[in-house]
């Protein structure tokens, strides 16, 4: 996909009051579920490294744990700037500014956004990108060690709910759309980069895949 036709009006839905409803959650009851996996995955040496690439980080409240759990270095990489001072701002109440990293755009069209890292996280991020394979294989060139993907399930109940979702970035003028990506597609995109699934986790609504070098 080349730059002139990457998806477009992100920060339309992905806005400042998204990153607060975000951050107030994350006060209230911690990492969501699958990056909370991802953590747990690296505290029990599933998953290692000392660098960390998080594409769509939202308000990189993952990046910060994982710094609190050993990583050296956090960059994150997002097409809204939505989320940018309640990130900056969970950063600097963790005592973390000076090890993450923060950029604004799309990793397919714009790859050197960030440099390799040990681990790549993509958290519920496969399904607010049009081209899955291209977000995988971009996310997938940018590993030395390890790829995590998580991403929603493809049942009839998943792409019904789609259905619902996608009126409000429509009424907004934003080309978001949340899309259920067939799992087989998104693995094989990986496994086409060269690399390979070492472990494989079903949650009542996502996928939860872990990817080797
Ligand atoms: C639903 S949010 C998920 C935020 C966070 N990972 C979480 O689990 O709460 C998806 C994020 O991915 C970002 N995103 C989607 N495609 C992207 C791409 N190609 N490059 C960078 N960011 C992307 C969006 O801007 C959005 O902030």
């Amino acid at each position: 996909m080349s730059a002139c036709c990457e998806p477009q009006g992100y920060e339309k839905v992905f806005d400042d009051r998204e990153a607060r409803r975000a951050a107030a959650r994350y006060a209230r009851s911690g990492l969501t579920t699958l990056p909370r996996r991802t953590l747990e995955l690296y505290r029990d040496g599933v998953i290692g490294g000392s660098t960390l690439l998080e594409v769509g980080g939202g308000i990189g409240d993952f990046s910060a744990e994982m710094l609190g759990a050993g990583v050296d270095r956090a960059v994150c990489v997002d097409m809204s700037t939505g989320y940018d001072a309640v990130a900056a701002r969970l950063l600097a109440d963790a005592g973390l500014t000076g090890r993450a990293g923060r950029r604004t755009g799309d990793l397919v069209t714009h790859p050197d956004l960030a440099g390799p890292a040990d681990v790549v996280a993509l958290h519920s991020v496969v399904c607010c990108y049009p081209d899955a394979r291209a977000l995988v294989t971009a996310a997938a060139d940018r590993t030395r060690r390890y790829l995590v993907l998580a991403f929603p399930r493809d049942t009839w109940w998943m792409r019904a709910a789609g259905g619902v979702l996608n009126v409000y970035p429509r009424l907004r003028g934003s080309d978001w759309r949340f899309r259920v990506h067939r799992p087989d597609d998104v693995a094989r995109a990986a496994t086409d980069a060269g690399l390979r699934l070492v472990r494989e986790e079903r949650f009542a609504f996502d996928h939860h895949l872990v990817f080797a070098r």
